[in-house]
């Protein structure tokens, strides 16, 4: 393998631009040519494609986004679009990819290896953790640190005027983001779709709060939860206390944004230098993750469709400790 390319794909995510980085001066390293694909999918079926040297990856690791810049194809999805996409990556002479995204990179990945022969190796990128195989994906420290800092600023207002507060976060259809957030910041409850929201739970929690005369009260409620978002069930709380100040908080794509913390630096300039390895070594169709403090390669059919459950034992913590 003498030529291979690198592309994110899908919602960006802090700490990409980190592995992008990685998977350059690593190619480079070991005598590889390293060609970058701008705007995931869609810049591999046009053909945009840039030279990537040492230089062209200086000063960008803490910078949050992208530089390759990224996209959801739908072209991608249909396979006239993988057949233009496999044809530019011929033309160019690339030999190997790492793509570095989510659930929605690794399906099309998936689908394009078996129809294609050009071996992809993934890392994970995105801020919803919600990828077997791997402790965290990349993005996700940084969003739960960022999502942190901005309840922990609501509660402020919360504390001061004595209201509650539903903080909905990001996630898809994942709760490990409102998890998190919601422990570090002693919510009284956190909503995730992996739990059962129990309404009348979290309304008893609530009058016990006010009986207790405590000021602020947060929520955190994942946006997948499938009581249907925060709007939602601060509509329905509200009914049974209409004496009570309430209020909806949507962080949104704050959390995807930003410099990216050590941890996650760190991690993902390990998965990116393992990725090339990877390549060069013949493995393809798979996720590079760490667990515990290990190097694992897990398939891209099962990265994708079996993510980690959710620790019961955080989800008792919210419920002891708040
Ligand atoms: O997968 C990352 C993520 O930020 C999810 O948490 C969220 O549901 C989705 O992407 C939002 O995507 P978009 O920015 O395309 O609206």
């Amino acid at each position: 393998m003498k030529k291979i390319a690198v592309f994110t794909s899908g919602g960006d995510s802090p700490g990409m631009n980190a592995c992008i980085r990685a998977v350059v001066r690593t190619g480079l390293k070991l005598d590889l040519e390293v060609i970058g694909i701008k705007r995931g999918f869609e810049g591999m079926i046009d053909g945009e494609f840039i030279n990537l040297d040492r230089r062209s990856v200086s000063g960008i690791m803490n910078r949050g986004g992208t530089i390759l810049h990224s996209a959801r194809s739908d072209r991608f999805r249909t396979e006239e679009g993988r057949k233009m996409a496999f044809q530019q990556l011929q033309k160019e002479g690339i030999e190997g990819i790492v793509a570095i995204g989510g659930d929605g990179t690794f399906t099309g990945a998936d689908i394009f290896t078996k129809e294609f022969d050009i071996p992809f190796v993934g890392t994970p990128g995105t801020i919803d953790n919600d990828l077997y195989g791997t402790d965290f994906t990349i993005g996700y420290d940084t969003a739960i640190n960022t999502a942190m800092r901005a309840i922990d600023k609501i509660k402020d207002t919360a504390n001061a005027h004595h209201r509650l507060f539903f903080v909905e976060v990001m996630g898809r259809d994942a709760g490990f983001i409102a998890l998190r957030s919601g422990i570090a910041t002693g919510a009284e409850a956190v909503l995730i779709p992996e739990s059962k929201t129990d309404t009348e739970s979290l309304i008893r929690i609530l009058e016990l709060n006010e009986q207790n005369r405590k000021r602020a009260n947060i929520v955190v409620v994942a946006e997948g939860d499938e009581e249907g978002g925060a709007f939602k069930i601060a509509e329905t709380v509200k009914e049974r206390f209409p004496y009570f100040e309430t209020k909806v908080t949507i962080l949104g794509h704050i959390q995807r944004g930003g410099a990216p913390t050590c941890m996650e630096r760190v991690m993902a300039s390990r998965m990116g230098m393992e990725a090339v390895k990877a390549l060069l070594d013949g493995k393809r169709s798979v996720m590079v993750g760490q667990v515990h403090k290990d190097i694992v390669f897990t398939p891209f059919e099962k990265a994708i469709k079996h993510h980690e459950k959710v620790n019961p034992v955080l989800l008792d913590m919210v419920e002891m400790l708040a």
